[in-house]
């Protein structure tokens, strides 16, 4: 197979695991006889200082010159007095989003068994979790208008809009239940359904599209009981479909389930088939540049883009078991390690790298005798 990557790999840590994912991907290309060519364009800060914009018309146009995209994170104390349109977060992350109308970012939350002591809950509750939240990405309270500062009854006054159109709505929950139809066929749509208009609407929408899918189960809960329940009982999950900002709050409180939120990998997929592929976590400033960042959610990312994009199951799979397999020995990066010897953010990728071929050597050699 012969697919074009465009790597975006932004501020701070974002290189540093973008780097060590392409070595991931190159490999798989090596093992599994596929040609992948990369192309990189500029977001963020440095996008910023070299050309004025954290997000060039350039490096939309690479993006949509591809097949896929992995982005590594952006932001650092350097912009973080620009103003919100020159801001990495909001420059990049939002209007890319909107560029590319990734409307559905899938958060799956599993826990690995060899890590279930490094999450701050109790290993009881913990183990067995395996939900995936889809958060609607490009409507909701992030992008309703207006969003400004106002004189009201003169005084100093500000809006937000939380808006949708029911078609948004209605395109969110159809990716949850079709995703709930691969697995465990049981769909949480979150909302504040006692309290805002726009909750009541999404209900309403959320149970018409849960009459086309009979075979999936389909439970209204308030956030804030969700909130409560990922913390009481998170293994009552499968899928979790909700709102903009709810989803971007639940979504770091669940990571917590699996340890770190340098675990935690995503999906942002488009309506034109042009999906993005980001660690949850931002661009981590303060251990920029160290070999401290922990590459597992970038590479985890890299496997949905094999699975979601290319098809390609088996090495997507190749690339989550070396990961377990890494895991289960006992290597740890810092963010990991409860102050014990950890690896860099390179010497994580090397391992991973030397799973991945030393199980594709015993899977030759499988086939050899076969
Ligand atoms: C996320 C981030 C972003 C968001 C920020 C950095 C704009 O928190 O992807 O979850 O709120 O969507
Ligand atoms: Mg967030």
């Amino acid at each position: 197979m012969k697919k074009t990557i465009a790597l975006l790999p932004g501020d701070g840590i974002g290189k540093e695991v973008v780097d060590v994912t392409v070595e991931i991907l190159k490999a798989i290309a090596e093992h599994f006889n596929h040609q992948f060519q990369f192309n990189y364009g500029l977001i963020g800060g440095d996008a910023i200082d070299q050309k004025g914009t954290p997000l060039p018309e350039e490096t939309i146009e690479a993006c949509k010159k591809s097949d896929a995209i992995i982005l590594g994170a952006v932001g650092g104390p350097k912009w973080d007095k620009n103003p919100v349109e020159l801001r990495p977060e909001r420059g990049v992350l939002l209007a890319l989003r909107k560029a590319l109308d990734l409307y559905a970012n899938l958060r799956p939350i599993t826990t690995f068994d060899s890590l279930l002591d490094s999450s701050p809950l109790k290993k009881e509750y913990v183990s067995g979790v395996d939900f995936v939240i889809v958060r609607e990405l490009t409507g909701g309270l992030y992008f309703g208008k207006p969003s400004e500062r106002i004189v009201r009854d003169g005084e100093d006054s500000v809006v937000d809009t939380l808006f949708y159109k029911r078609s948004e709505i209605e395109r969110i929950l159809v990716s949850a239940f079709e995703i709930a139809q691969k697995r465990r066929k049981h769909v949480t749509s979150v909302d504040k359904a006692n309290v805002l208009e726009s909750s009541r609407v999404w209900r309403e929408v959320a149970e018409e599209v849960s009459a086309r899918y009979p075979d999936v189960t389909l439970e209204h809960m308030l956030v804030d009981n969700a909130a409560m329940q990922l913390i009481r009982s998170p293994r009552q999950f499968d899928v979790i479909v909700t709102e903009n900002m709810f989803g971007d709050i639940l979504s770091d409180e669940a990571s917590m389930i699996t340890g770190s939120l340098g675990m935690l990998s995503s999906a942002s997929l488009s309506s034109s088939g042009l999906h993005l592929y980001e660690p949850v976590h931002g661009s981590a400033p303060d251990i920029a540049g160290k070999g401290l960042a922990n590459p597992v959610a970038t590479i985890l990312s890299a496997a949905m883009l094999l699975r979601q994009s290319f098809g390609l199951e088996e090495e997507a799979k190749a690339i989550e078991k070396a990961v377990d397999n890494v895991l289960n020995s006992g290597t740890r990066t810092a963010d990991l390690a409860n102050g014990e010897k950890a690896v860099s953010t390179k010497q994580m990728g090397e391992e991973i790298k030397n799973a991945l071929a030393d199980d594709h050597a015993i899977l030759n050699i499988m086939e050899a005798y076969s």
